[in-house]
């Protein structure tokens, strides 16, 4: 789907999912995401180490694995480089203001984490500290990420941040943004709490 979506070009992007608690299945380095097998999935421990699969896990693995150890609530990690979304974080614009109330209530806000090069814990440490009060952030010059309590949602979240930056972008050209106000916004935060949308399962025990 991500591939599909134009989300992803190549062999761009990476996908995870946590099924243990020391037990992450991950997309392989280096593979198109429209044309994967299920046997091209790895398996990695928690510190990275690979315990199954035959390819060698994704370049960004520590990002996902930072997204797990700093969120026992989500079970999956999802990164692609969605064009306007990416466009955002290439010129240096976190999708922060307050536009639209549908993104208020799904995300709160979506920051913009500083660049860091990949495959670098320069990249983590960027990332790390938006990480636990964020499901989706842009990252700098690079892509997005978006977790979730699984894989269907985390991949939304994706589809959604890239809609809601389409809609940014079109609000900007016609501008200037009309921004909800203080009072409306914590209207919205509040009505975020109880949106079915955003309720998290009871997710079972990780083994
Ligand atoms: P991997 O192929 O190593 O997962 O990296 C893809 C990517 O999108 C880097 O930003």
């Amino acid at each position: 789907m991500l591939h599909q979506c134009g989300f992803v070009a190549g062999c761009d992007g990476n996908i995870s999912v946590r099924m243990g608690r020391n037990l992450v299945l991950g997309t392989p380095t280096a593979i198109c995401k429209g044309m994967m097998e299920p046997g091209d999935l790895v398996l990695v421990d928690m510190e990275g180490r690979q315990n199954g699969g035959g390819r060698s896990p994704s370049s960004e693995l520590g990002m996902h694995l930072l997204y797990y150890q700093s969120r026992p609530d989500i079970r999956a990690v999802v990164h692609a480089h969605p064009p306007t979304a990416t466009g955002f974080a290439a010129a240096g614009i976190a999708l922060e203001e307050p536009i639209v109330a549908e993104a208020v209530i799904t995300f709160g806000s979506i920051p913009l984490a500083a660049y860091g090069t990949p495959v670098t814990s320069e990249l983590s440490a960027e990332l790390g500290p938006l990480m636990p009060n964020h499901d989706a952030i842009l990252m700098a010059n690079h892509g997005v990420v978006t977790c979730s309590h699984d894989l269907l949602s985390a991949y939304m979240k994706m589809e959604k941040v890239e809609h809601y930056a389409r809609i940014v972008a079109v609000a900007r050209q016609l501008g200037p943004l009309k921004p909800l106000n203080d009072e409306q916004v914590r209207k919205l935060m509040k009505a975020r709490l109880s949106y079915e949308g955003n309720r998290i399962p009871v997710l079972p025990e990780l083994e």
